[in-house]
């Protein structure tokens, strides 16, 4: 058999933060060869599958992943060498059954992944077909099935949280162009936003440095004054808010709330939940979110149906640290009506099968789709093909900036070109 798995091979690399991450390489039969890596959080969701780390503080601060790849190379690759490429349900289970464990904890959520997903890279080469095509297959979809669009890019412009050098309690700051407008279009906003931003904040005297994700990392007053320095840096263009482009914001609020409530700099008090809830809503009021992810901790299921219920028809409620990509969580999201929109990570479930899965229930119950990096990344755009085979509404790839943000911005236009231009 052609497309029978011949070799799989890890190795360890470093990711954008300069942190070792695992990359697998899978050779068919046939010649044919897929190469995958795996991302990693700051920000990590409680509930997220176990991302395996050395803890040999003698490397790379206890971050290497030899471990990691040692279970590649010599646990998983023994299992799956023979099986067929073209059978991602089964290389999937496979591994699921090797690790036997509810979080993916005794091989490693980076291990499995990186080959769930770099089996699929071959055998898209092995159809000789685009990935996004092949993917499109294994979502379900027929093959001819026809790409309505690309999905639309929100630009986090400004870092906070845990991925920002600044001061900021919320975790990103993101412009949307509108969904109307064609990807390169959309891309050329993001962009335009994020220089006269860095202008704006020059200005100021508040640019800092750039965060984890691309985005300017700058010491404010409040969160508040990030939107503000967002809809300045609008204005000093032709796009009109609320028309062409919108606001957004992953609140994050798992990363700073702690047992007595949510201390924010924008308010001198602690504030409870409800209050909380109050001040995204006076935000929301001011500024019109189209988005607001993790806006309360990711225990909270009461809090987050009284927001959805109260403005889910007018915002995105998206479920990221609350969600985790796990298909229990969604469900119970779904039942309780915690959420109307779900970020989809492949590293937080740890294989693909699993991933199309989450996407797939998402779907049957209405939930808006955003398919997304994390904050460390490598040149990998696998996401992007996964994106537009999932037709999901939106993308959350970072700023316009640095190598792996754009690396997948810039496999969106390829393929936007090769699908759409006449
Ligand atoms: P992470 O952040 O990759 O650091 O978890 C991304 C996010 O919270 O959406
Ligand atoms: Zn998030």
């Amino acid at each position: 058999m052609d497309s029978a798995i011949y070799s799989i091979t890890a190795r360890e690399i470093l990711d954008s933060r300069g942190n070792p991450t695992i990359e697998t390489t899978v050779i068919l039969q046939s010649g044919y060869r897929g190469t995958a890596s795996a991302p990693s959080g700051a920000s990590v969701g409680k509930y997220e599958a176990v991302e395996l780390r050395d803890k040999d503080e003698n490397r790379y601060n206890g971050m290497g992943v030899l471990t990691a790849v040692t279970n590649v190379n010599t646990i998983i690759a023994p299992k799956l060498v023979g099986l067929d490429a073209l059978d991602q349900k089964k290389i999937d289970e496979t591994m699921i059954a090797l690790d036997a464990t509810p979080n993916k904890s005794k091989l490693g959520a980076n291990s499995i992944l990186s080959v769930s997903l770099a089996v699929a890279a071959a055998a898209a080469n092995h159809t000789k077909q685009p990935l996004y095509r092949y993917l499109t297959q294994l979502a379900g979809r027929p093959a001819a099935a026809k790409i309505e669009r690309i999905p639309t890019p929100l630009f986090n412009i400004i870092n906070g949280g845990k991925h920002g050098a600044g001061n900021l309690n919320f975790q990103e700051f993101m412009v949307i162009p509108a969904s109307n407008k064609p990807f390169h279009d959309a891309l050329q906003i993001g962009a335009e936003l994020y220089h006269h931003l860095k202008q704006i904040l020059a200005y100021r005297n508040a640019i800092h440095s750039v965060g984890d994700e691309g985005g300017f990392a700058p010491n404010l007053f409040t969160n508040m004054e990030a939107l503000e320095l967002l809809m300045e840096a609008i204005k000093a263009t032709k796009y009109r808010f609320g028309t062409d482009v919108f606001f957004g914001m992953d609140i994050a609020a798992s990363q700073f709330k702690t047992p007595r409530g949510y201390q924010i700099k924008d308010k001198p008090q602690l504030l409870s939940g409800r209050q909380f809830i109050d001040y995204l809503k006076e935000l929301n009021t001011k500024y019109r979110l189209l988005l607001l992810e993790d806006p309360l901790e990711e225990d909270d299921w009461a809090g987050w149906a009284t927001l959805t219920r109260e403005v889910g028809r007018d915002i995105l409620i998206v479920g990221d640290d609350l969600l985790v990509t796990n298909p229990e969580r969604l469900a119970r999201a779904i039942d309780e009506k915690a959420c109307n929109a779900i970020l989809l990570k492949p590293n937080q479930i740890g294989t693909l099968s699993e991933f199309l899965a989450v996407v797939a229930l998402a779907r049957a119950h209405d939930m808006k789709c955003i398919v997304s990096h994390r904050s460390g990344e490598t040149n990998d755009t696998f996401i992007a093909d996964l994106a537009v085979a999932v037709a999901s509404e939106y993308v959350k790839f970072g700023a316009p900036a640095r190598g792996e943000r754009v690396a997948k911005y810039n496999r969106l236009l390829q393929i936007e070109s090769e699908l759409f231009s006449q």
